[in-house]
C-alpha cells in the first residue's frame, strides 16, 4: 500500500476547515479532528502534508476569513508544527524548506476557486505531487479546489473521511425507513432549496424551521419585519411549493417565533406568530408551538434528516428551539428511529448541548449530506469517488 507513494514527497489535501467561529474563538473542532486520520496516515510514510480549505463566503480577502485561526488548533492535534502559508498564490517559498504541515490561506480570498478557474486551479496543484480530498462538506461544489484541479493529477485520492461519509451514507440510502422526516434550518436556503426539492415524494415530512422558514412566510404574505429574506429567496419558494402541492409530502412551517429589536442588546425578547412580526424585529428561534408541532413529527419518525440551527442557536437567549429540537431527536433515536444530523453549525450546536453522542450518524456535511441523500453521488467528485481506498 504505502509503496503506492513511493516516489512522491508532498500531498496536497482538499479539507473542510469551515468550522464555527464565534466572537474570534472556534466553537467546534469536529471537521478538523475528523481529517486528522488522513493527515497522520501520509505524515507516517514521511509524506509533506499541504492542506487547503475555504472558510465562510469571503468576497474578498478579510482577517475575519483567515485560516491562521485553525494553526494552533491543528498543530495541537497533529502535534506538530504547522507552517501558515499566507501568500501562496503569489509567493514563491520553497516548501521543502517548511515544516511537514503547511496550510494555505483562505482559497475564497481568490475568486478563481469559486469560478472554477483552470489557471487558478494549476497553480493551486503546484503545491502537492498527489492530490487527496478529505472535504466531505464542500465536494459538492463545482469549485476549483474540489473539481477543476482534478484534471490536473495523474494520482487522485479520497480520503478516509470522505470515504466513511459515503459508505455510511450509502447504506442508509439504500435501506431507508419510514415515515421519514428531514428537518432543514440555518439561513443558506438558496442552496439548500434545490436540495430540500428531491425530497418531495420521498420523505413523509418536511420540517422547515430557522431563517429557512421567512421566505416561505413572506411569500405566504405574512409579516416578518426584519427577519432574514433576500427577494431572489421568494421565487424559489413559490416554485418549490408549487412542486411540493404534486406531492403528498408535508411541508410544515413555524407558527410562533420568539422575536428581539435587537440581537446585540436583547433587552426586548418576545413571543409572536410567526405572521405578524413587528416592523422593527426580527424571528431568531422557533416559538413554543411550533415546538409542539414539530414534536409529534419527529417522535413518530423512524428516520430523521437534520441540517441547520432553528434560530441563532449561539446566542444563549436564542437557543431553546434548537436545543429542543435536539433533544426530541435524541429520544426518538433511543426509541429506535435512525438519526442523521450534519453540517458545520448544527455539529457544534450539539456538542455545546453535550449530546453529539446522541444520534444515530454526525455527518461532517450539511448541503453535501442533502446532496448525497438525493442523489448518491456529489457530481463534482463523483469520478473521484469511484477510486477505492484500496488503492491506497
Ligand atoms: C458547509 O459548511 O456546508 C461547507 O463547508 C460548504 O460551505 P458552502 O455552503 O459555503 O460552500
Amino acid at each position: 500500500m504505502a509503496d503506492n507513494f513511493k516516489s512522491i514527497k508532498r500531498v496536497l489535501m482538499r479539507v473542510d476547515y469551515n468550522v464555527p467561529i464565534n466572537n474570534g474563538v472556534i466553537s467546534d473542532l469536529t471537521r478538523i479532528q475528523a481529517t486528522i486520520p488522513t493527515i497522520n496516515f501520509f505524515l507516517n510514510l514521511g509524506k509533506q502534508v499541504v492542506l487547503m480549505s475555504h472558510l465562510g463566503r469571503p468576497k474578498a480577502e478579510s482577517s475575519k476569513y483567515s485560516l491562521k485561526i485553525l494553526v494552533k488548533p491543528l498543530s495541537g492535534l497533529l502535534k506538530r508544527d504547522v507552517f501558515f502559508y499566507k501568500d501562496w498564490l503569489t509567493s514563491q517559498i520553497n516548501l521543502d524548506d517548511q515544516p511537514d504541515v503547511v496550510l494555505l490561506e483562505n482559497l475564497r480570498f481568490y475568486s478563481g476557486e469559486i469560478n472554477n478557474d483552470k489557471v487558478f486551479a494549476e497553480n493551486l496543484s503546484r503545491h502537492g505531487d498527489i492530490y487527496v480530498n478529505d472535504a466531505f462538506g464542500v465536494s459538492h461544489r463545482y469549485h476549483a479546489s474540489t473539481f477543476g484541479i482534478l484534471s490536473f493529477f495523474k494520482k487522485k485520492y479520497k480520503g478516509f473521511l470522505l470515504s466513511k461519509e459515503i459508505k455510511e451514507l450509502t447504506a442508509l440510502k439504500n435501506n431507508p425507513k419510514t415515515p421519514f422526516t428531514v428537518l432543514v434550518g440555518g439561513s443558506k436556503i438558496g442552496s439548500k432549496i434545490h436540495i430540500l426539492k428531491t425530497f418531495l415524494g420521498i420523505a413523509d415530512n418536511i420540517l422547515i424551521g430557522g431563517g429557512m422558514a421567512f421566505p416561505f412566510v413572506k411569500k405566504n404574505g405574512g409579516d416578518i419585519g426584519e427577519s432574514l429574506c433576500l427577494d431572489e429567496e421568494l421565487d424559489v419558494v413559490t416554485d418549490f411549493l408549487l412542486q411540493a402541492d404534486q406531492n403528498n409530502t408535508n411541508i410544515i412551517l413555524p407558527i410562533d417565533c420568539v422575536v428581539t429589536d435587537s440581537i446585540k442588546n436583547r433587552s426586548n425578547i418576545s413571543i409572536k406568530k410567526i405572521d405578524k412580526i413587528p416592523s422593527n424585529c426580527m424571528g431568531v428561534d422557533i416559538g413554543p408551538q411550533t415546538m409542539q408541532i414539530f414534536e409529534k413529527y419527529i417522535l413518530d419518525s423512524k428516520l430523521i434528516l437534520w441540517n441547520g440551527p432553528m434560530g441563532i442557536a449561539e446566542i444563549e437567549e436564542f437557543s431553546q428551539g434548537t436545543k429542543k429540537i435536539a433533544n426530541l431527536i435524541a429520544s426518538a433515536t433511543h426509541l429506535g428511529a435512525y438519526s442523521l444530523i450534519g453540517g458545520g453549525d448544527t455539529v457544534s450546536d450539539v456538542a455545546r448541548f453535550g449530546l453529539k453522542q446522541q444520534f444515530s450518524y454526525v455527518s461532517t456535511g450539511g448541503g453535501a449530506m442533502l446532496e448525497f441523500f438525493k442523489n448518491n453521488y456529489l457530481e463534482p467528485t463523483k469520478d473521484l469517488l469511484k477510486i477505492n481506498n484500496e488503492d491506497y
